[in-house]
This record gives C-alpha cells, sequence and structure tokens, in this order.
C-alpha cells in the first residue's frame, strides 16, 4: 500500500486490517485507522508541522480518498485528500487524525477548504494544541453547520504524534536517548571502541530514528573516539541538524555542526524556538548522564545485543551514580520492547519528569 505514491514504512506502521461493512461503507474507527496509517507514511518529512493523515468517505459512506501532510510549505492532509476526492466529497465526511487547522500560515486554513467541499461531517482523533488552532478549528466547522466528531482512535494519534504534541506543550524538543549495549550494560570497550555492539537490523532503526529527528546530539568524547558522521544514510529521510557538546576537531565528519557549551536547558529552548520538534541524543555515557540527572530525557531507546563485556572495564550505559540503596533506584515504565534482528529493542520513559513538570503556563505555537 502506499500514500500519495509513497511506500508505508513496514517498521512503523500497524498492519492495516481495513472493517468495511457489506455494504461497501466504512466505520469511523476503519476509516480513523487507515488515516493514522497515512500520516505514518509521512512521519519523516513534514516537520515542523504534524504528520496528518485523513480519508474522505462519500455521503454513502464509501472510501473516496486518503491524503497525509505534503513536506512543510506544501498542502495539509485534508487538502490532499479532499483535492484526490473532488466533488464527490459533497455531503460526504472528512476523518482526520488532528483538528484542521484554522489560520493562515505557509497554506490558507485548511478548515476553510473544508467548508468549501461542502462535506457534511468531519471526524478528527484528537484537537490541536498549537495556540493558533487549539479548538478554533473545529468551532468553525461547527458555526458553519458541519457535524463534528471529536476523539476516535485519540490514544492511538497521541501515541503517533507524542513528539509534535510535546513541542507545543512545552515548547522544546521531545528528547529520545538512544543506547546500544551488552546484556551487561557495556557500550563501550576499555580502548574506547563500539562498532559494532549490535547487528545490522538495529542500526538501520537507528537511522528511521535519526530520520524522524530533527537534530542529533553527541559529547565530544564520541565525536574524538568514532568520528561519527551522525547523517541518515540506511534509509531514504533528511539528515538532523547535528550538535556537539563541547568542542569537535577541525576535520571531525560531524561538521558542519553546532558545538554547544552552554546550559542544556537554554539548548532545549534555543532548539524549540527553531521548530526542533524531536532531538535524538546518541551518547556516549557522560552525556547521557547529564541528560537523565536533569531529568531531560522523555524516552529511552535501549537496543541490547547478545554480548557480554565482562569484568568492570567497559563504559557504562548511562554512567549513573551507584544509588546507595534500594529505594533509591532510578525507575521508568517500558513502553515498547521488540526484537530487531538479534538484538532487542527497549523503550522506557522516565515514571517522573521533572522536565515535564517544566511545562510553560501557556502552550507555544509554532517557530516562524
Ligand atoms: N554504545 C553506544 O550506544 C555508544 C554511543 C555513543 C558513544 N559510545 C562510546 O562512548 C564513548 C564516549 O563516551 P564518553 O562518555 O567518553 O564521552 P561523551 O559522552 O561522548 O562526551 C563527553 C564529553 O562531552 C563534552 N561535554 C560538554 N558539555 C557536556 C555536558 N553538559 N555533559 C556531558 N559532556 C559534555 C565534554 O568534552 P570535553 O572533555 O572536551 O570537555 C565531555 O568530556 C566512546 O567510546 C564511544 O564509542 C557508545
Amino acid at each position: 500500500m502506499t500514500v500519495e505514491g509513497r511506500p508505508l514504512d513496514p517498521i512503523v506502521c500497524d498492519r492495516f486490517h481495513p472493517c468495511v461493512h457489506r455494504d461497501g461503507s466504512m466505520d469511523h474507527t476503519t476509516a480513523m485507522s487507515m488515516a493514522i496509517e497515512a500520516a505514518c507514511g509521512v512521519r519523516r518529512f513534514t516537520s515542523p508541522n504534524p504528520w496528518v493523515g485523513a480519508v474522505v468517505l462519500s455521503a454513502q459512506g464509501d472510501l473516496i480518498a486518503t491524503g497525509a501532510t505534503e513536506p512543510a510549505g506544501g498542502a495539509h492532509a485534508e487538502v490532499v485528500a479532499l483535492r484526490s476526492a473532488g466533488e464527490e466529497a459533497r455531503g460526504g465526511t472528512i476523518v482526520a487524525t488532528l483538528e484542521p487547522c484554522s489560520h493562515h500560515g505557509r497554506t490558507p486554513p485548511c478548515v476553510d477548504a473544508i467548508i468549501a467541499a461542502g462535506v457534511a461531517r468531519v471526524v478528527v482523533g484528537i484537537t490541536d494544541p498549537d495556540p493558533r488552532v487549539a479548538g478554533t478549528g473545529l468551532a468553525a466547522l461547527r458555526q458553519a453547520g458541519i457535524e463534528v466528531v471529536e476523539g476516535v482512535l485519540a490514544d492511538r494519534v497521541t501515541d503517533q504524534l507524542t513528539p509534535y504534541l510535546h513541542h507545543r506543550r512545552t515548547g522544546r524538543p521531545y528528547v529520545v536517548c538512544k543506547v546500544a549495549a551488552s546484556l551487561d550494560g557495556g557500550t563501550a570497550a576499555p580502548d574506547g571502541s563500539s562498532r559494532w555492539i549490535t547487528g545490522p537490523s538495529a542500526r538501520t532503526d537507528v537511522h528511521r530514528l535519526r530520520a524522524e529527528s530533527d537534530a542529533i546530539l553527541v559529547g565530544a568524547g564520541t565525536v574524538r573516539a568514532d568520528d561519527p558522521a551522525l547523517t541518515v544514510r540506511h534509509v531514504e529521510g533528511r539528515d538532523p541538524v547535528r550538535i556537539v557538546l563541547g568542542h569537535a576537531p577541525p576535520e571531525a565528519r560531524v561538521r558542519p555542526c553546532t558545538e554547544w557549551t552552554e546550559d542544556l536547558d537554554a539548548l532545549l529552548d534555543r532548539l524549540g524556538g527553531q521548530g526542533v520538534l524531536q532531538l535524538l541524543v546518541e551518547g556516549g555515557a557522560t552525556v547521557v548522564r547529564s541528560f537523565h540527572d536533569a531529568g531531560l530525557i522523555d524516552l529511552y531507546v535501549i537496543y541490547l545485543a547478545p554480548a557480554f563485556f565482562g569484568g568492570a572495564g567497559a563504559r557504562p550505559l548511562l554512567g549513573l551514580a551507584t544509588a546507595a540503596t534500594i529505594d533509591d533506584i532510578w525507575r521508568g515504565r517500558f513502553v515498547g520492547v521488540e526484537r530487531v534482528g538479534d538484538d532487542l529493542r527497549i523503550e522506557l520513559v522516565p515514571q517522573t519528569s521533572p522536565h515535564r513538570d517544566k511545562r510553560r503556563t501557556q502552550p507555544t505555537g509554532a517557530p516562524p
């Protein structure tokens, strides 16, 4: 299956099993599943805009068209789907993962296109916390006499749009920390070598993570040890903006890059203001510890290889101080575990996050 000619990503999309009634019509939940899948196909290409999917059903409930957000500056998902549906949208339903926008950005408001298309009903997964929308899109549709249904598959849409929602609510990027480790928690041998702990499938998965991120960060220690390029090579996608904590040698492959020597909170504020929705922290252990200790990591993605370093000389997973007693150990919550090639990919989130608690009282808008 493709969306607008683009193959869907088999790693990140759930398999879609359409539930179509005998008369050929489709229910809202099934249509929303299709919209979520459409959005999934453009996940790496829309930032700083959200990756949204939309489906148009005819007045009889038949599937007419599917659309997904075009790269920034292009049409939003609803407009893509309505263009494809043409006159058949009249009297029908548009199902969109996110509330349609009601403001002039780089493109005209989606609600205007929806009203002009003459649809009778709009079904959305979630409202858009961007203060330029924040319920005004749905209000404008209702005012135009269009029936609005909210909250269809809201949890799945919220999961799918987590980095975008986090950015709009906090003004900062969603921080994902990636570490590859042996089963006994080693991330590099005593001589500094760490390539490769995990296998090719896990490394491809890391490139997908990079492509989903607007910025990527490593410490000067990793630049000195590995001289990484930090580009996207094994999947289709854009290279993230590269940041080194500390200084990179003049000839380092990571250049051009930003060399950051100030406070991490200030860095996240600056990146958020630049429209960075997701920052990928790729290590090493000293940098991961700085982010972890400051409560700045929103999602840990840990690839575990079926291997042991042994002894006590390997670089640790996070480089944390030892908890003095069992009551002091840091605890998270697993949100995903899967096998990737010969390795395991484990996702966990903190049980509490000072970073999240720091949310601004007013939600933030998109960068200019
Ligand atoms: N397995 C994995 O997933 C993985 C991933 C990445 C790296 N590695 C391995 O990890 C090793 C490097 O790790 P590392 O712990 O030695 O170095 P690192 O975490 O990559 O970098 C630490 C350095 O960053 C600079 N820095 C500037 N501001 C900082 C801040 N706020 N917090 C922390 N650091 C800051 C400092 O450089 P200055 O000393 O210049 O001031 C510091 O020494 C290498 O052997 C590499 O192969 C493994």
